[in-house]
């Protein structure tokens, strides 16, 4: 892993234009989803992160042949030359998304063998209900020293979440696209990913419906052909974009995103006082003066999004007020507010809720990113704090935007990476 750090020169304020990737979450999924298929898959609009790496490492163990260009966004799989059902626990720990790997293995083998998912530590993340769903179509589990071992032939079944779960939904539906019989899912989560896969699994030939609202209903087929098929935009790096032109009290316009799937980020800076505009697949956000403190609730979309609750927190320590924010989905997910408190803010924890006072300033301080999303509210922190701020530990901000810097310093924010090797490594400091 590379020892630098971030620095960034606050104060200034973001202008002008910028593109939104695809998103992380979709193509984590979507991946995955290309081993179903019996011929090659070309997926377009693909961000160059590190958990797309990471993925690639993990198809590539698996035997599948896969050409991928970041520069061009594109990636051909053939999944015809797969020779593995197992995902390497070493590899399955670096990312949360590797547990899509078991529902897309047991779906085409009816075996599958993965490591325990890595990710952000944001508490506690069982896949109790991944389990359960696999199980109820007809998959015997068992763990084998951090290895879950799954088996079966598959059948449809109908299937109720006892929460409502991203992962699980999207899982499931990977298992049972292939399922012999009829499956129905319920209580459902209903995020833009969800349908985007939805769509590339019927692209290549599945019968999937209801992707989208809280029931799901697939008729599984014996084979899937192949395709091409572009993902959806980041719904999360659109929303950290918007937060950080109103943080920076700039004039940002963002293209290639859909404005629908940021309605609920754009009604509440709309209550912040900041003006957010739309059309097409463009949003434009702009803040002349002070923003107005909120009540911020996290909730399954199309709720406002966890992933942003960390973003819109930085924006918060300067609001006119004292904000409540409320994390309903993740046990822990403040830690970044730790880090905030060093540059000034003012935010008292308790448990699942933050209340954030605002204060006129924030000032520069050495800080450490806690996960991503954490990761980027303290980038928006530092843009928009006086004076030089450092964060360390960066890269868990490349696992999940592709060149968040540079997009940045295009719009008029100057961040810079620079080596922390010699403080790593405790070399002596020239005084
Ligand atoms: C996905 O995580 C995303 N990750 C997360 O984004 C996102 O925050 C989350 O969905 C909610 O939108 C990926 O897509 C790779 P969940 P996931 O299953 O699937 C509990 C980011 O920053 N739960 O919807 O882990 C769970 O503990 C990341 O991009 C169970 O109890 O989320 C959590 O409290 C962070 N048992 C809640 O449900 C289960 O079997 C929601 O989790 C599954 C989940």
């Amino acid at each position: 892993m590379p020892e630098y750090k971030l620095v960034i020169s606050g104060g200034r304020e973001l202008r002008g234009e910028a593109n939104v990737s695809g998103g992380k979450n979709t193509s984590l999924a979507v991946i995955p989803a290309t081993l179903l298929a019996e011929f090659p898959c070309q997926i377009e609009n693909l961000p160059d992160i590190e958990d797309v790496r990471v993925l690639v490492r993990i198809l590539k163990a698996l035997g599948a042949k896969v050409d991928w260009h970041p520069e061009a966004k594109q990636m051909q799989i053939d999944p015809g030359s797969l020779t593995s059902n197992t995902v390497p626990f070493a590899l399955s720990q670096k990312m949360r998304a590797s547990y899509y790997l078991m529902g897309a293995l047991l779906g085409r083998y009816g075996y599958a063998r993965v490591g325990y998912p890595g990710g952000c530590d944001l508490g506690s993340r069982p896949i109790d209900q991944h389990l359960k769903g696999f199980r109820a179509l007809g998959a015997s589990i068992r763990d084998e020293t951090g290895m879950i071992v799954m088996e079966g032939k598959l059948r449809g079944a109908n299937i109720n979440f006892d929460m409502v779960t991203v992962g699980g939904t999207i899982n499931v539906m990977l298992a049972a696209v292939r399922a012999e019989g009829d499956t129905i899912m319920t209580n459902c989560a209903k995020e833009p990913h969800i349908v985007d896969t939805a769509n590339f699994l019927n692209r290549i030939g599945g019968h999937i419906r209801g992707a989208g609202t809280d029931t799901i209903r697939i008729h599984g087929v014996s084979r899937l052909g192949g395709a091409s098929y572009t993902v959806i935009p980041d719904q999360i790096e659109t929303g950290t974009l918007m937060i950080a032109a109103a943080a920076t009290r700039g004039d940002v316009t963002l293209h290639g995103c859909i404005p629908t799937h940021m309605e609920a980020l754009t009604a509440k800076l709309l209550e912040m006082g900041v003006m957010v505009t739309s059309q097409d697949d463009i949003i434009s956000v702009k803040l002349r003066q002070g923003h107005r403190a909120i009540r911020l609730s996290t909730q399954e979309y199309p709720g406002f999004p966890t992933d942003l609750q960390q973003p819109m927190s930085a924006l918060l320590t300067r609001a006119v007020g004292t904000s409540e924010v409320i994390e309903n989905i993740f046990e822990s997910r403040f830690k970044h507010l730790d880090e905030m408190r060093k540059m000034g803010a003012k935010a008292v924890i308790n448990g699942r809720v933050a209340h954030i006072e605002g204060v006129p300033e924030l000032h520069a301080a050495p800080v450490y990113a806690p996960d991503l999303r954490g990761g980027a509210a303290l980038v928006i922190a530092g843009l928009m704090a006086q004076g030089m701020t450092e964060i360390y530990n960066p890269e868990n901000i490349a696992r999940g935007y592709e060149h968040l810097e540079s997009k940045l310093n295009h719009l008029g924010a100057k961040i810079t990476r620079e080596s922390c090797v010699n403080e790593v490594n405790g070399d002596a400091v020239r005084v």
